[in-house]
């Protein structure tokens, strides 16, 4: 369901150009879960973008359920992007001014999906967050917002989540609560995911791991 195809990323820096893939390989099967760990530097965080769309590749292609990036232009690539993926962040990326159930609904309002609000309350509340909808981001703890965030990527039932160290700003047991949550709804819905991670015990949650170093994935 997602297939990574030669790719080559590059930044320029000044006058220094950072090779971060040369020429990346990679395959991915509809429902499988990894987790990716690496050195920091490594370019985790380039290749979730990549996978994305945010950022586009130097050359190769990405093709996520049948549909090769090459062949959109850059409003379809938003439009698929919105439909078809989930995030979650380590800062968590909530909209300060919006509430919890606000921050929820935003991606099925993206997507025009039916029932948002309904749908967004129902996830809220399985992630045990019935009693916060009308909370902003401030007035909640760490474990709370990440909790908000997972409903968010879940809203409207993407194909695939990407999620960039979501535990990396949480102490232990928060960190293991909200993974808890994160595995139970996405094996619900048979959801694809990769996941970046520092612990290895976050990593073990996954079916398989693989390491990014210069470049390469290689499974652990
Ligand atoms: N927009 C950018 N412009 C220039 N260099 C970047 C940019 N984004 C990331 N980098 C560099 O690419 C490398 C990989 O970054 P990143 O993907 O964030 O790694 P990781 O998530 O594994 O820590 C780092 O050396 C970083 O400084
Ligand atoms: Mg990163």
């Amino acid at each position: 369901m997602l297939e990574l195809k030669s790719l080559k990323k590059a930044y320029i820096q000044g006058s220094q150009k950072i090779e971060i893939f040369e020429n990346l390989n990679f395959h991915l099967k509809e429902g499988e879960r990894v987790a990716i760990m690496g050195k920091s530097g490594s370019g985790k965080s380039t290749l979730l973008s990549l996978i994305s769309g945010i950022i586009k590749a130097d050359s190769g292609d990405i093709i996520l359920n049948s549909v090769s990036y090459k062949d959109l232009q850059e409003s379809e690539l938003n439009d698929f992007r919105a439909t078809n993926i989930g995030f979650i962040f380590q800062n968590f990326h909530l909209v300060s001014y919006l509430n919890a159930l606000e921050n929820v609904m935003l991606p099925a309002k993206v997507c025009n999906i039916a029932n948002a609000k309904e749908k967004a309350i129902e996830l809220l509340k399985s992630v045990g967050l019935s009693h916060r909808l009308d909370h902003l981001p401030s007035q909640l703890s760490g474990g709370e917002k990440q909790r908000v965030a997972i409903a968010r990527a879940l809203i409207h039932n993407p194909k695939i989540i990407l999620a960039d160290e979501p535990s990396g700003n949480l102490d232990e047991e928060t960190g293991i609560a909200v993974m808890d949550k994160l595995f139970e709804l996405i094996k619900q819905n048979n959801t694809t995911l990769i996941l970046v991670t520092h612990s290895k015990d976050v990593a073990t949650r996954c079916e398989k791991t693989y390491e990014l170093n210069s470049g390469n994935l290689n499974k652990c």
